[in-house]
């Protein structure tokens, strides 16, 4: 199976976790598209869904499905959103798509997280995939010194402005064997909206496409 088969067959599988009549959050991404492109289609009644990007957000609105603002609601059952990479305690990287504050927002008022990925995603330690750091502009090189102290390398993401109007900093070189106290530690750097590892917002379930099917973790 191609890896958009295995996207097409976990955004698929995540509707069974769509209450009906109710709001489900969405992430973005390539993984998250095939899933609202299976809602769309199922003929699911719901209420509507908090988006966590423009980009879910007009496609979801293409499609009619009915998006609420965050603000709107004061909790969700589930938030489904796709991962850059997964650990074996469903910590996860996200940010590729540079949607990762607006990410962890709609996550953090969810229940359950359930991340939709394909096998490659699953990986035994964090920090191969660049890890994704917005940050506010004017301190852009100086969070980039603070990762050179740790032995890391910083970049700026060319061209890309958040939609909340910041940068993005893809830091490699990084192994990340405590997500949780690793995220507690890069949030409080001065100039940092927010760091790409969801440890406190992590995963719940991970439903993973693989060659034989759809595998189910739970965390
Ligand atoms: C968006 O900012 C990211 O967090 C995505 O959720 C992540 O990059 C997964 O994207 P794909 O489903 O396109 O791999």
């Amino acid at each position: 199976m191609t890896q958009d088969e295995l996207k097409t067959l976990v955004g698929q599988a995540a509707l069974q976790f769509v209450p009906a009549g109710g709001i489900v959050g969405v992430g973005t991404g390539s993984t998250v598209d095939k899933f609202i492109d299976a809602l769309a289609a199922s003929g699911l009644q719901i209420k509507g869904a908090v988006s966590s990007s423009v980009r879910s957000t007009e496609r979801m609105k293409a499609l009619g499905i009915q998006v609420l603002e965050a603000g709107e609601v004061e909790s969700l059952p589930v938030y489904i959103d796709g991962a850059d990479e997964i650990d074996h305690g469903g910590h996860m990287v996200k940010g590729g798509g540079a949607a990762l504050t607006r990410e962890k927002i709609v996550a953090d008022l969810a229940e359950r997280f359930v991340c939709i990925a394909d096998e490659s995603k699953l990986v035994p330690v964090l920090g191969q995939f660049p890890l994704p750091v917005e940050v506010i502009p004017m301190a852009a090189a100086q969070i980039a010194r603070r990762f050179a102290a740790m032995g890391a390398t910083a970049t700026l993401r060319a061209g890309v402005i958040t939609d909340n109007s910041c940068q993005i900093l893809d830091v490699r070189g990084l192994q990340i064997k405590d997500p949780k106290a690793f995220e507690a530690e890069v949030n409080q750097w001065p100039g940092v909206v927010t760091v790409g590892v969801f440890a406190r917002n992590r995963a719940s379930v991970c439903l993973l496409g693989t060659s034989t099917g759809v595998k189910t973790l739970s965390f």
